[in-house]
């Protein structure tokens, strides 16, 4: 008789909004046991785990609790911000591996301190970036990996919402400590610099606007709105002599913070702004301009078959999070980058604050 493969055993940190796609995503999975959930909201992590049909698995009320039990092999950080790097750690010193939203925590300084337990207890974190599993984004790394743009010196990147500041516990300080720059600003930054391989940032000029947020004529829930931004702006300088060129978005008088652009030496490429002008979902078409053998600028549009609806790469995303506790690593979506993408982040707070240029400190 063949012997019964061993499943991945799986618990869920934080059953709040993204936890639901984590579930819809696992629950395809054969070689996946969901065996417990926790959240700190009394009754919630039993709520969640029956509404899945998961009425064997338990639910606790702390993070601790979930990660002290031994037969749980991996889990998925759905907290909120501030609670990303205190449970991931948790787990890694239990000797779980760790699918970790984004962003990857709040501080640099909580960057490294997971880095360190990671690379202490040799399991992993990936964070969870799923537009790097959509078409279009593959095939802007395929096209720059090429080396048909020749030397990348300047990026342009922006993303975000139009009207679209989420709300919830997104706007509470306390919770999400970080506002648009932090929540759908990430991703324009791990599109940026997984697309040109992850340059090191050297140093950061920010600025960070609330207008919208903050005012209850614009935002109904302008009294709960205590992050610091619903917009920001940045020029971040990396090694190679590279600028990024940024921006994020949660609210706008404007259509699109406009397409993306990558110019490089030999050639450019342009992704153009996805339609609501978002980076969390699916990314726009790609033209790229070259010189004839005259010297005469051509734009040449490529054509990207089965661009992932958001789901798509939501499931890809967890899929290779399970291959890779399965396999033993290494994370799909190491921390050793994504600590780049934390380390903007705290270098455009502190910008922002201090009203000129800062240095990077990895
Ligand atoms: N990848 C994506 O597409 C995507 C989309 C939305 C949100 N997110 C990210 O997911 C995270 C959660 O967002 P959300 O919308 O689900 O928020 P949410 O507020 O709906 O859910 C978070 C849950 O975590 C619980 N929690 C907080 N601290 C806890 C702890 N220490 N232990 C156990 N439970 C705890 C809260 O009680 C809450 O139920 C955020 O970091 C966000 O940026 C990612």
């Amino acid at each position: 008789m063949a012997a019964t493969k061993k499943k991945l055993r799986v618990g869920i940190i934080g059953t709040g909004g993204i936890a639901h796609a984590h579930a819809n995503a696992y629950k395809q999975f054969e070689d996946v046991e969901i065996v417990a959930g926790a959240d700190i909201i009394p009754g919630k992590a039993r709520k969640f785990l029956d509404e899945f049909g998961w009425t064997e698995a338990t639910a606790y009320e702390t993070h601790e609790e979930l990660c002290a039990r031994r037969d749980i092999d991996a889990v998925s950080v759905c907290t909120y911000n501030s609670q990303h790097a205190g449970p991931t750690i948790c787990a890694l010193t239990s000797g779980k591996n760790v699918m970790l939203e984004k962003p990857m925590c709040v501080t640099l300084d909580e960057a490294k301190a997971i880095r360190a337990v990671e690379q202490a207890t040799g399991k992993f974190v990936t964070v969870g970036f799923q537009p790097r599993y959509g078409a279009n984004v593959k095939k802007v790394k395929e096209v720059i990996d090429s080396g048909v743009l020749g030397q990348i010196y300047y990026v342009v990147v922006g993303g975000g919402r139009v009207k679209g500041i989420p709300g919830r516990t997104f706007i509470e300080k306390d919770k999400a400590a970080v506002g648009a720059v932090g929540d759908i600003g990430c991703y324009g930054l791990d599109f940026a610099l997984n697309s040109i391989g992850y340059p090191k940032p050297l140093t950061v000029s920010a600025k960070q606007f609330a207008y919208f947020g903050k005012n209850p004529k614009k935002y109904a829930e302008a009294d709960r709105f205590t992050v610091d931004d619903d917009f920001a702006v940045a020029m971040i300088r990396c090694e190679g002599d590279i600028v990024i060129d940024y921006r994020a978005s949660w609210a706008m008088n404007m259509d699109t913070t406009g397409d993306s652009l990558f110019f490089g030496t030999d050639a450019g490429l342009k992704v153009k702004a996805p339609v609501g002008c978002c980076w969390d979902g699916a990314a726009g078409d790609l033209i790229l301009y070259q010189d004839d053998k005259d010297g005469k600028q051509i734009a040449t549009e490529i054509k990207v078959e089965g661009n992932n609806v958001k789901m798509g790469m939501f499931e890809s995303k967890i899929r290779a999070f399970v291959d890779a506790c399965l396999t033993g690593g290494p994370a799909p979506i190491p921390t050793s980058q994504i600590i780049y993408n934390q380390a903007i982040i705290d270098g455009i707070i502190r910008s922002n604050a201090c009203g000129h240029e800062v240095t990077i400190d990895l």
